[in-house]
């Protein structure tokens, strides 16, 4: 894997694809100087919510296909405050949208715009439960948004005005993953692996009927393989490690279901999620679908 370093903002056709398939390797594409910068007052009044108003301090999520806010105490925050993190979101997520439909051009017609977060608290030492913590290793999977193949591609902006955001990632989904076997990931008849195999197309016929199984095969799995990543020292402990410091003013860009990763220190990133469909890969073989359905032998979605 590595950090591909990405200076001009208007590739060729030839160079869009050369950059999905880079990203569906499992490298990080990097920009040094953000080509999504914030108006000079937005930056200031996302840089201030951690002063001036403790309601503001958590996790903000930012549903653009809703035009929606979710993450804020509306009971004690003011409502000037919510309507203005409320514009500065919408318009940083329009403006990663207008970037990447340029510059990730073979994606476009093939991506669901997922949310958009800003991210204000220090990741230094945060209590959160193992599950949710974010600076052990792990692939990303969404507990109540199964993505049935489709790939989390995701675009940050550390917009800390001086500081680093500290990341570090390991081998690539296909790597990692054979380091297992899939008994170690999902031990329990009637789990995700069981049907991992001929079980696979029954699942999916009960899954569609009951809503609360509606996951896949895939999601299934790959939600119990952020778990069984987190949960397991010897492997957080002995696998290879990359580290990185995204300076302030930078962006990054990766497929974060391919590339476990971690962030161990920074404050204030905003980041842009796509759900990219497997008719857009232009390396589908890399995939974690693909590389699930050929141990499983069966599809799982
Ligand atoms: C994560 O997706 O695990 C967190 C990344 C970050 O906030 O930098
Ligand atoms: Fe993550």
């Amino acid at each position: 894997m590595a950090v591909v370093h990405v200076a001009s903002f208007a590739p060729t056709t030839e160079q869009a694809r050369e950059f999905c398939a880079l990203l569906e390797a499992g490298d990080i594409l990097y920009f040094p100087r953000t080509p999504v910068p914030l108006a000079a007052d937005d930056a200031a009044f996302l840089l201030g919510q951690q002063q001036t108003d403790s309601s503001l301090h958590k996790n903000i999520a930012y549903k653009p296909k809703v035009d929606k806010l979710s993450g804020v105490d509306t009971k004690t925050a003011s409502p000037a405050a919510v309507e203005r993190l409320h514009t500065v979101m919408r318009r940083y997520s329009q403006s990663v949208v207008a970037f990447l439909a340029e510059f990730l051009a073979p994606y476009q017609a093939n991506w669901q715009l997922d949310y958009a977060s800003f991210r204000p608290q220090e990741e230094q030492g945060r209590d959160l439960p193992l599950r949710r913590r974010n600076d052990l290793l792990h692939t990303d999977a969404f507990p109540t948004r199964p993505t049935h193949g489709a790939r989390i591609l995701r675009f940050f902006n550390n917009i800390h005005p001086s500081r680093t955001r500290d990341w570090v990632v390991s081998d690539p989904f296909a790597a990692t993953v054979r380091q297992f076997a899939p008994q170690q990931i999902a031990p329990h008849p009637g789990s995700a692996l069981s049907r991992l195999g001929k079980g696979a197309a029954r699942a999916i016929g009960l899954g569609a009927a009951i809503p609360s199984l509606r996951r896949s095969p895939y999601d299934d799995f790959m939600m119990r393989f952020h778990n069984f990543l987190k949960e397991n020292p010897q492997w957080q402990t002995e696998c290879a490690k990359y580290p990185f410091q995204f300076p302030a003013g930078s962006s990054w860009m990766v497929y974060t279901d391919t590339v476990p990763h971690a962030v161990l220190a920074g404050q204030y990133a905003l980041e842009q999620t796509f759900l990219v469909r497997p008719e857009a890969m232009v390396r589908p073989e890399v995939s974690p679908l693909k590389v699930l359905e050929e141990i499983a032998h069966a599809p799982l979605v």
